[in-house]
């Protein structure tokens, strides 16, 4: 992984909304045009309708007219080695393959990588949909 997609997600995580949970996330997303496409989490003062970091990176990505996850990195100030949360693994696992790495990211740069198979196992798949 280049550095410029840790560095995305470290610096996208300032821009974190998460008043609440004083627990800001910042992840970041090469597509498949070779741009990188960067969020953070945004909180609501309505709970349940916060989201995550992971969604925003998406939003962006998506926005930007591409639809596949290349590889992703997620960084949490205060938990290194943050785990996307069962729904992003769901939302992430839409636009990636089984073999997409996600990296997970202390401040100092990647500390563990995983792919989406093993993120995400057993992961709700059928063809009668679509
Ligand atoms: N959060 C994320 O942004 N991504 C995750 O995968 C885990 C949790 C956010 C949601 C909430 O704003 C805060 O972290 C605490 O749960």
């Amino acid at each position: 992984m280049s550095h410029d997609l840790f560095e995305a997600a470290r610096a996208a995580m300032a821009f974190a909304h998460a008043p609440y949970s004083k627990f800001p996330v910042g992840a970041a997303i090469r597509a498949e045009d070779g741009k990188i496409y960067a969020g953070a989490n945004i909180e609501n003062l309505s709970f349940p309708q916060g989201w995550c970091a992971e969604p925003t990176a998406i939003s962006h990505m998506i926005m930007a007219g591409n639809k596949t996850i290349v590889e992703m990195a997620v960084i949490a100030e205060k938990l290194p080695l943050c785990p996307p949360c069962g729904g992003c693994r769901q939302k992430i696992a839409e636009f990636a393959t089984a073999k997409t790495p996600i990296y997970l990211c202390d401040e100092t740069g990647v500390k563990k990588t995983m792919t989406m198979d093993e993120l995400l196992p057993h992961s709700f798949a059928t063809d009668v949909l679509g």
